[in-house]
């Protein structure tokens, strides 16, 4: 190696890649990975750090988290969200638009890239809104560094309503022609606000009327008329928070047929079904789309193996915990924390036999990094990458508490979960964030991600 004195080197773990595990040493210079290979053959460095017995792997991206500001620092702050990301393995976050003002124009993407970038300890890309009234706010939205851009097919948010079709085409022929992904919560707004009306008016108040409501066909034709929308307009499109074993085989199909088409899940699919809510009780259960019947979450394991869906997100929301805890189930804030938890559930995962460590790297990190274009400088074990990188230690037992999490809505679901696996240590571009679940870094240190230009159709 020829790279001279570096800045940090982390020898003696196992290094995790999408292609398998080794034993090795990475190092780092001036935020960059130069070096990966055998600890002997590492060049000089100020300082090495000892990881024998664990494993590193790059940080985690997370393409869907709701980090609330501007608008709602009652319920989480870019602060409070980045350090819960951090500790719990994550580097790269992108934030929806559903904040007030919506980041649905150049303006707001600029103001939230300024708020973030005070306060954020791992880095981050915002997406853009798509409305009827904003499209020609998509370029110059792309131009000042929106990464990616939300389409709510499925929402009764007036902040964030749901476009009409032919708004929907012509913000893909927009998005297509520049090469940008668009992310879309694929629900049938017309059967959700149908259906949600006739449950009320019958008096219904429980967990289950949620799920009446979003009933599986309402994704299941959202996901199929984007697919063709996609296919129609050549524009890259991500489905968002995949939660429906009958959804599986349209994307199947659409990948298939070379639709430029990638998808998540979030933990709560693969860990919860409604047979939950006795512990979890009906209130911290809700979240948009719903968790539904145990039989869904088997088929998306199965979708994650076979790479039908490609990454696991978390769909973090958190809300202040009154707003969890209100009477009726139609009042009560759909969404939980995720961003803190979501790796060492993966991990878990791992420990069971469910998928492999290698498995998880590409879920986590490859995956999104490609969806998005952030690679190769995101999401990779390579010299010329980022230093953003993660030491798990995967024999670490812990229970998830509401009230040790660093979101400002700590109310989860995952109450009382026994976990085998942890992050132990946190470094974003070289500098060590988080250790043993306390932030070592200050806030302002995380920086907005520049998306390559997707190859389109
Ligand atoms: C999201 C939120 O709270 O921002 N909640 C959720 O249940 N996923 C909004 C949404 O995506 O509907
Ligand atoms: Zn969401």
């Amino acid at each position: 190696m020829t790279c001279g004195l570096v800045d940090l080197i982390l020898a003696g773990g196992t290094l995790v890649t999408p292609e398998g595990m080794r034993p090795g040493a990475v190092a780092v210079k001036d935020g960059r990975i130069v070096a990966i290979g055998n600890d002997a053959a590492m060049p000089p460095a100020r300082e090495v750090i000892d990881v024998a017995g664990r494993h590193v792997i790059p940080g985690a991206i997370d393409v869907h988290v709701h980090f609330r500001e501007p608008g709602f620092s009652y319920k989480e702050t870019w602060t409070s969200a980045t350090q819960a990301a951090a500790i719990g393995g994550v580097t790269t976050v992108f934030d929806m638009p559903n904040t007030n003002p919506p980041t649905a124009d150049a303006g707001a993407v600029r103001a939230k890239l300024a708020l973030a970038s005070a306060q954020a300890c791992v880095d981050f890309g915002v997406y853009g809104y798509i409305g009827e009234g904003n499209l020609d706010q998509l370029a110059p939205m792309v131009e000042t560094g929106a990464v990616a851009f939300k389409l709510y097919l499925g929402s009764d948010n007036p902040l964030v309503p749901c476009p009409n079709d032919g708004a929907v085409l012509d913000a893909l022929a927009i998005l297509a022609e520049r090469g940008v992904r668009c992310t879309v919560h694929a629900e049938n707004t017309p059967i959700l606000a149908w259906r949600g009306a006739k449950l009320k008016a019958a008096g219904r108040q429980d967990l289950a009327a949620h799920l009446e409501q979003h009933a599986d066909i309402a994704t299941v034709e959202a996901v199929s008329r984007i697919a063709l929308f996609s296919e129609w307009t050549g524009c890259p499109i991500h489905i968002a928070h995949e939660n429906c074993r009958h959804s599986l085989p349209l994307i199947a199909a659409a990948k298939k047929r070379g639709v430029d088409i990638t998808a998540e899940t979030c933990p709560h699919y693969l860990y919860l079904s409604m047979d939950d809510a006795p512990r979890t009780g009906d209130l911290a259960l809700r979240v948009k789309p719903p968790v539904r019947e145990a039989g869904h979450a088997g088929p998306l394991w199965d979708a994650l193996a076979s790479g039908v869906i490609d990454m696991i997100s978390t769909d973090h929301a958190p809300h202040a915990p009154a707003e969890k805890r209100r009477a009726s189930i139609w009042e009560v804030a759909p969404g939980f924390p995720g961003v803190e938890t979501s790796m060492r559930l993966m991990l878990t995962a791992v420990n069971d036999g469910r998928i492999t460590l290698p498995d998880y790297v590409r879920m986590a990190c490859e995956a999104p990094a490609r969806a998005f274009g952030l690679d190769p400088q995101k999401g990779a074990l390579l010299p010329g990458a980022d230093a953003d990188l993660v030491v798990i230690d995967m024999n670490r037992d812990s229970v998830i508490r509401g009230e040790d999490l660093h979101s400002l809505g700590n109310v989860t679901p995952f109450e009382g979960f026994r976990t085998r696996g942890l992050p132990v240590m946190t470094f974003l571009r070289g500098q060590l964030v988080a250790k043993e679940g306390r932030i070592v870094a200050p806030p302002g240190i995380g920086r907005p991600v520049r998306a390559r230009r997707l190859r389109g159709g």
